[in-house]
């Protein structure tokens, strides 16, 4: 590394503790772990903290919902937050939560200089409140017609119709989505941290970074329409931290989550003796990135940096934005089944995969990325497969059978392993800004070339004639050299396949300027296949898996899944019926599904069910089953699927549930 070493700290942002993850949040969790494995593989010290976003009223009604304390909801959700993040191989140094004493201790310290330094103000404001629950509503919890173009169903803050803004109670007929009831006007103090008193640091900071800024113009249009004060506190009933000095008023979830970065690295740097204010104080040498969704670039760039500025912190070095991912163009859509949970994708496909096709297509800029299955399935297949792995898979063989796992004491082509090195250069600074697509092309233009370089010295055909041994020999060495270098350059991509490389060439790679090193005269061990062909039918099978378990957002939708307890209430809303098979036939097109036709005693249904793995359509004809018959219908790719048969799995095999006998279709399961 020729720049002196930097310390960075890194975050990505934090997940709300209110439900899985999807693939659509991977995008960043996975690019901002490229990052940070990259800087580190290029010698800078750099730290990766992350944390569940814990409070606010989502998480609060969620546990009310489900008759648990939010701390146990929190720990539930974060745990198997943590287990999808693990799995997708993004390795956070540390995972930590917003409702932790260290972020109390950090958010009641930064209020309370804020406070002394006069930017917290109080004023009384009147806003939504719902007379049954008891409660003041967030705006998205108020729902009614538009007032400016009357359509109805719109949320309290913005209409989806004509985007007029408004404020809850201008809504026709307004409703509480929590009770149902007509929300009422209550006054209530608030507490309010005074933005514009930072417009002009705001500004200065800004422009300062404005050549490097995307983010610039539209920050400049916020400056334009000009900042106010920011509304800081809750009533309660809140989940969240209780604001000092006052009875029952919380800070918003929004105040104290971004300090969650800070609180995380606060117990790192606790658990690993580092210095906190080195890293934290202004003037600070160290740098801080932060990885964001475009959605939150205003708590950003413009609360997070004055929070910052006015209790006597440095500010951020930047923020890194991204779009957000559309699946086959389509925004992702919970209900209709119109996304792919990050649990789904693991049970069918490679976490590299999405690692790498995500690194193929991300850029610097805000531009959302799209996941389609064709072009997903092409392109990992096209470059890891096809161009990348297939360089030492060519190679190996000869190398293991013909000469007793020993590569050549010299290189065959040295210009051209030169030329693989040299271009570590241009990799890296793309990588350095955050130019992974470009990265990507690039990597894959010498991985096409070194196949060419095998292609025209053909080593399987001078291994068959007894006077070109040598240079067979030192062709395929060649080949697992320029196989190295690309390793080196994906390494932080496809750090589970670097592993199983590395145990093959038997040599670790440490740092990026391996990329240059030839392994010369060097053992090697036998080779493994380091990554296979991915199938569309596997693509379409966690989709299919995806629609199947999609419910819709008000529906029954019991937590099953999330690993945590629906109460009595919520399961009596599940409709069980006793049902009869009249007919069962295969899917053109779905290798697992099967079509049922269910007689439910009054009434004839047809169900989708993926248990053909394990029932020739014969033996389910004139056989009772159990099905959900108040499961709203679903749209799949071969009909609708009016219900759902109850089976058992284990992953290996798939069982339907019967009554007893003496049962007959219709009848109630209670
Ligand atoms: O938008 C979100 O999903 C938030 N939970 C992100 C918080 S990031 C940071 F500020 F903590
Ligand atoms: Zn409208």
């Amino acid at each position: 590394m020729s720049e002196p070493q930097r310390k960075i700290l890194v975050s990505a942002a934090l997940p709300y503790a209110n439900g899985p993850i999807h693939i659509g949040h991977l995008v960043e969790y996975i690019q901002t772990d490229i990052w940070v494995r990259f800087q580190r593989l290029i010698g800078h010290h750099c730290i990766y903290v992350c944390a569940s976003d814990a409070h606010g009223t989502a998480i609060m009604l969620r546990a009310d919902s489900e008759n648990i304390d939010p701390e146990v909801l929190v720990a539930n959700v974060s745990e198997s937050q943590q287990r999808d993040f693990a799995d997708f191989l993004v390795n956070f140094d540390v995972f930590h939560s917003t409702h932790s004493t260290e972020n109390r201790e950090l958010v009641e310290a930064i209020f309370s200089r804020l406070d002394e330094q006069g930017f917290i103000a109080r004023r009384t404001i009147t806003q939504a409140y719902d007379p049954e629950q008891h409660m003041f509503l967030p705006d998205r919890y108020v729902t009614g017609t538009c007032p400016s173009c009357k359509t109805p169903d719109q949320y309290g803050d913005n209409c989806d119709n004509c985007s007029a803004t408004y404020d809850p109670l201008d809504l026709i007929d307004p409703i509480s989505s929590v009770s149902g009831a007509p929300p009422i006007a209550k006054e209530s103090e608030h507490l309010f941290f005074t933005l514009p008193a930072f417009e002009n640091a705001l500004k200065k900071l800004l422009l300062k970074n404005a050549d490097k800024n995307p983010l610039y113009t539209k920050l400049q249009e916020w400056f334009k329409e000009g900042l106010k004060d920011w509304d800081i506190s809750r009533d309660a009933p809140y989940f969240g931290f209780r604001i000092p000095g006052t009875k029952d008023k919380y800070f918003y979830v929004w105040m104290d989550a971004p300090i969650g970065y800070m609180a995380a690295f606060l117990k790192y740097c606790r658990e690993h003796d580092l210095d906190f204010d080195e890293y934290w104080k202004p003037g600070s040498d160290a740098f801080v990135y932060h990885f964001i969704g475009k959605d939150i670039i205003y708590f950003h760039s413009l609360f997070w940096p004055a929070v910052l500025m006015g209790s006597g912190y440095r500010t951020p070095s930047q923020i890194f934005a991204h779009g957000h991912l559309t699946l086959n163009k389509r925004k992702m859509s919970k209900s209709k089944g119109e996304l792919i949970n990050a649990r789904t994708y693991l049970n069918h496909l490679d976490p590299e995969a999405l690692r790498y096709y995500f690194f193929a297509k991300l850029g610097p800029g805000i531009d959302d990325l799209d996941f389609s299955p064709d072009d997903f399935v092409a392109r990992v297949n096209a470059d890891l497969v096809n161009k990348f792995v297939n360089i030492a898979s060519r190679c190996a063989g000869f190398i293991t059978r013909n000469f007793d796992g020993r590569l050549a004491g010299a290189l065959h082509d040295r210009e051209l392993f030169d030329e693989f090195g040299a271009a570590g250069a241009e990799i890296a600074t793309a990588y350095e800004e955050r130019r992974f697509a470009e990265a990507a092309r690039t990597i894959m233009e010498l991985a096409d070339r070194a196949n060419q370089y095998i292609d025209s010295h053909k080593p399987w055909k001078l291994i068959k004639d007894s006077s070109q041994q040598t240079e067979a020999h030192l062709v395929c060495s060649q080949g697992l050299n320029l196989f190295r270098t690309l390793l080196v350059y994906l390494k932080p991509v496809l750090p589970a396949l670097a592993e199983q490389a590395e145990q093959f060439l038997n040599c670790k790679i440490t740092d990026w300027s391996d990329c240059t090193t030839a392994l010369l005269d060097h053992q090697i061990n036998p080779y493994k296949p380091l990554k296979s062909r991915i199938d569309v039918k596997q693509v379409n099978a966690m989709l299919d898996e995806e629609r199947a378990a999609a419910v819709p957002a008000d529906g029954l939708k019991a937590n099953a899944g999330d690993g945590n307890c629906i109460t009595i209430d919520e399961f009596k809303k599940i409709d069980l019926r006793v049902a009869l098979i009249t007919k069962a036939e295969a899917v053109d097109g779905a290798d697992k599904l099967l079509r049922l036709t269910l007689d439910t005693g009054d009434q004839t249904r047809t169900v989708f069910a993926g248990i053909k793995s394990s029932y020739a359509p014969a033996d389910l004809t004139g056989k009772l089953t159990v099905m959900v018959a108040n499961l709203e219908p679903r749209k799949m790719r071969f009909g609708v699927s009016e219900g759902m048969v109850l089976a058992a799995s284990d992953g290996a095999g798939v069982f339907i549930l019967s009554p007893d006998t003496g049962a007959t279709p219709g009848l109630r399961v209670t």
